[in-house]
């Protein structure tokens, strides 16, 4: 089955062209376009991000297609996010990729972006697949999953405030970085000493309780704020500070991941959403786990905003026999389908 997958939720562009085969999957094209405009403003323009999207998403589709050599006769079905995400932003791709269902009347499916980034490991390490404890850290979202089967999403715990990724911007540009900043925070805290801050690890209590899987970032942020403003030089500091608040995300992150996988005896874990590109934060994972799991995380390309992902879960849906119709709408908010709460199971 050939899937073309378009992703357009937040300020990437991004086309693939996907090959299921069973759980195997091959990429044949991708195309990610990622909008620069945004940088000036310290963080995302919703409205120019959906313009952005308008003015480019026809090339990069065509790009996708090029790259895999095929035209959309040869498609077997779209795939294309439906949200979470910017309304306007989703609002092209699911336009776009409607229209072209409809005209070359293929089978539609619209994908979760959560479920997206869970599959973005099998594009590369055909191992990936459930049951494994999964931890999707992104810009928007902080996730600790129990995954018994693809589809059935059980959620351990998410952020009571800042998503992860949305801690690491906020304190870089705390610390004068660009948006977004996590690659530079993980940079710079290359360089730090890690004896110098010794910040909090909020909710990290040994003791398991309510708020065992749980996770805040919105104190730890306070504390590189009160910090910044001791500073005397914070050039001079910048680096420090960098490697203190990354550490304690780190050590918050991967004490809780490794909690839900011995809970729940899982010898695998999924890493997924930007974040996972941080090297020290699959290295820690890694070397915590270690006795018991390995750890899949994807190349840094495939784990930031990418239609690839889309492709693996798309397909893994329409494999099921699944399809959506012309009335697919865009969500800005919507559950992952499959997700399971203590309070009962989402649509
Ligand atoms: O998954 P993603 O590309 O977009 C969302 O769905 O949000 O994640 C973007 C987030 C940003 O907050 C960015 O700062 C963070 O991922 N990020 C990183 C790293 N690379 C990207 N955070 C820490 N270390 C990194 N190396
Ligand atoms: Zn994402």
């Amino acid at each position: 089955m050939r899937v073309l997958a378009i992703e357009t939720s937040c300020d990437e562009t991004s086309a693939a062209v996907v090959r299921r085969d069973g759980h195997a999957i091959t990429l044949d094209g991708l195309t990610i376009l990622s909008q620069d405009v945004h940088r000036i403003f310290g963080g995302v323009v919703p409205e120019l991000a959906s313009r952005a999207h308008l003015a480019t998403i026809g090339p990069v589709v065509d790009d996708a297609l090029h790259q895999a050599g095929v035209g959309v006769a040869d498609l077997d079905g779209i795939a294309v996010t439906r949200g979470p995400g910017l309304l306007g932003a989703l609002l092209v791709g699911v336009t776009w990729a409607k229209t072209l269902a409809w005209r070359e009347q293929l089978p539609l499916i619209g994908v979760h972006h959560l479920e997206g980034h869970l599959f973005a490991p099998t594009l590369e390490d055909p191992g990936a697949q459930p049951p494994f404890t999964a931890l999707l850290v992104s810009g928007g979202h902080t996730m600790l999953l129990d995954v018994p089967a693809w589809g059935v999403y059980h959620l351990l715990g998410e952020t009571r405030d800042d998503a992860a990724g949305e801690a690491f911007d906020k304190v870089g540009s705390l610390l004068g970085l660009d948006y977004p900043a996590g690659a530079a925070i993980e940079r710079l805290a290359a360089t730090g000493n890690p004896a110098r801050y010794r910040l909090p690890r909020p909710l990290l209590k040994q003791a398991p309780g309510e708020s065992t899987y749980e996770f805040s970032f919105s104190g730890l942020k306070t504390a590189v704020l009160r910090a910044t403003e001791k500073s005397d030089n914070l050039e001079r500091d910048r680096a420090d500070l960098a490697r203190g608040f990354q550490d304690a995300v780190i050590e918050v992150l991967v004490t809780k991941t490794k909690w839900a996988a011995e809970a729940y005896q899982r010898d695998l874990i999924v890493l997924g959403g930007g974040v996972a590109c941080n090297r020290s934060l699959s290295a820690a994972m890694r070397a915590a786990v270690a006795p018991f799991a390995r750890v899949a995380v994807a190349s840094p390309r495939l784990n930031t905003d990418n239609a690839a992902m889309i492709g693996a879960a798309g397909s893994w849906r329409l494999a099921q026999g699944e399809r959506d119709g012309v009335d697919l709408d865009a969500r800005d908010a919507v559950l992952l389908p499959g997700l399971i709460t203590t309070t009962g199971v989402g649509a």
